[in-house]
């Protein structure tokens, strides 16, 4: 017995010497310790031998065993590895390309806020933003639109207690903004406004502004329709044309609402211009003294102009987009012509 299982234990020292793979390991495992494997024939034939011997015997076969399991955990890690590397050394193809990621891109709203900061910054001006939810005060009555006064319904607005709102336009930032500084000022602040209006492909309860705000001694008309000048060019290009004609705002005198030519069929008429050939994209005018008494500026001293211009629309009028909830409706198509 001692004998055999001597025998055993080097012809499996040479077998394990020559394994290469993991399923030949797998094999000398199966051979040696398996239900009817070599080891458990010895178990069996312990009862065979005569009893002194059977001790030894024993001893010797759980040697055998301890020394198998070592040789068969030694090899696996090793083996694996190998078998591993060779597998992705198979399957690696620097030929292929790579996986692209898809990237993001602005939205076009975004783009064009930052475009519109951007001409703007080169002018000078810095950005504020004022606050989404209002008082009244900051609304209306600063700018010179007394409770019960006609104009108020001009600006519908969404009213969320007796005195706070959701601000329909930006020109509350020009109240705010001159109540914390002193002249010379020169703002815009871009941001939401929201009025109950029905959505459809022009309106929108929801859409953006920027409003523009200059005051210092010796600001003047002329200086107002330079900078919108500057503006529309710059954004819409050089061949783009403007009109101011002249309007009412109650925060503003004298006051104009002002069109450009339309970019879409180039001033000959189509269906975003009503076949007029301009659309109107802001209201602008001298800022009213009123206004100036309300922030506790010296109206004497002081002049300014300020616009309001409407963010959504210049952007549809830029590339062509014929409703305005798709800026809303976030499909991924239409989002993503926007590189
Ligand atoms: N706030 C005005 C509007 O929403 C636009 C405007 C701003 C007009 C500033 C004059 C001066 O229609």
């Amino acid at each position: 017995m001692d004998q055999k299982i001597a025998e055993i234990g080097s012809q499996l020292q040479k077998e394990f010497e020559a394994v290469k793979s993991a399923e030949e390991l797998e094999q000398l495992r199966i051979k040696y310790m398996g239900r009817k494997g070599v080891v458990n024939d010895l178990v069996k034939s312990i009862p065979t031998l005569p009893v002194e011997q059977r001790k030894t015997a024993g001893q010797l076969i759980n040697k055998l065993k301890n020394d198998i399991n070592g040789k068969l955990n030694n090899k696996k890690p090793a083996e694996e590895s190998v078998t591993t590397k060779k597998k992705g050394a198979g399957l690696f193809d620097v030929t292929l390309p790579g996986k692209s990621i898809p990237l993001g891109n602005k939205h076009p709203l975004v783009k064009t806020l930052d475009e519109i900061k951007e001409i703007f910054g080169k002018l000078g001006f810095e950005v504020e933003y004022g606050r989404e939810i209002e008082l009244e005060y900051y609304n209306f009555d600063a700018l010179n639109i007394p409770a019960n006064h006609a104009s108020r319904v001009d600006f519908d607005t969404f009213y969320i207690s007796d005195k706070a709102l959701l601000r329909s336009q930006t020109s509350t930032v020009q109240i705010r903004t001159m109540e914390k500084r002193k002249p010379p000022i020169r703002i815009i602040a871009p941001g939401k406004v929201f009025r109950p209006d029905t959505v459809d492909a022009r309106h929108s309860f929801m859409f953006h502004q920027m409003e523009g705000l200059i005051v210092d001694e010796t600001v003047n008309f002329g200086d107002l329709k330079a900078v919108l000048h500057l503006f529309a060019k710059a954004y819409f290009g050089s061949d783009i044309k403007m009109r101011f004609r002249p309007s009412f705002f109650p925060f503003t005198e004298p006051s104009a609402e002002v069109d450009i030519s339309c970019s879409i069929c180039k001033g000959k008429g189509c269906s975003v211009c009503s076949y007029s050939g301009w659309v109107e994209i802001l209201g602008a005018g001298m800022v009213d003294p009123n206004v100036f008494k309300a922030v506790g500026y010296d109206e004497e001293k002081y002049t300014g102009f300020a616009f309001g211009m409407g963010v959504e629309r210049i952007t549809m009028l830029k590339y062509g987009i014929n409703d305005v909830r798709l800026f809303f409706e976030n499909d991924i198509r239409f989002l993503s012509q926007f590189k």
